[in-house]
């Protein structure tokens, strides 16, 4: 059985789906759910389906050693970020290289960056007139979004479209591609 630990910071609709679309795999599991931000709605979603989640500070997190120390004892393989919010520390880029994987709401290098997350993405999209957007899954490294693209797939932007629609589409598209590409990374042979 192959683990893997999810980062979430906030719903966890992600977090929740990737557990579901493995619940009855005999082959992959999220082992461990890992969060900044103990109001975070992840918790309850994953505690439904029995999934352990863990708190660590911001401190923690940039430090690294704490978490690794939680990634090593639940064995975890692959560290999937869904809705994280903090920076992940050098100690574990380095203990984890190219294992480490964030889905980001838009097509990269297009509407990247620090403040870019979350709705901030739909609402930016919106007000510059796109006519497609999407989303993006990528290995993790030092700068924000700048990892290399595993996948990208798009969808439309409608000139009527709220930010609020847009999020919608562009969940839809994560909750159908995030599981079956991370299934697809730990069929690799080098995971
Ligand atoms: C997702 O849309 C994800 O792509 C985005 O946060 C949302 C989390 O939703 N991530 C980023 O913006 C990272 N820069 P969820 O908590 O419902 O899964």
């Amino acid at each position: 059985m192959k683990h893997i630990a999810i980062l979430a910071s906030g719903s966890g609709t992600n977090a929740e789906n990737i557990s579901r679309y493995f619940a009855d795999c005999n082959e992959i599991c999220v082992a461990v759910v890992l969060s900044n931000n103990s109001k975070a709605g992840v918790h309850e979603r994953v505690g439904k389906l029995g999934i352990p989640s863990f708190v660590f500070t911001r401190e923690e997190f940039a430090e690294g050693t704490v978490v690794l120390q939680k990634l090593a004892e639940y064995n975890v393989e692959l560290v999937v970020l869904a809705g994280f919010m903090n920076k992940i520390s050098d100690v574990l880029l380095n203990a984890y290289p190219n294992k480490i994987i964030n889905i980001h709401p838009s097509l990269l290098p297009k509407y990247g960056g620090k403040s870019m997350y979350g709705m901030h993405v739909h609402e930016a999209v919106v007000a510059a007139g796109e006519k497609e957007t999407g989303i993006t899954i990528h290995f993790l490294n030092d700068q924000y979004d700048k990892g290399d693209v595993i996948f990208q797939t798009s969808c439309p932007v409608y000139p009527s479209d709220t930010p609020e629609e847009v999020a919608m589409r562009v969940h839809g598209l994560e909750y159908t591609y995030y599981p079956q590409v991370i299934r697809n990374l730990l069929s690799r042979d080098h995971l």
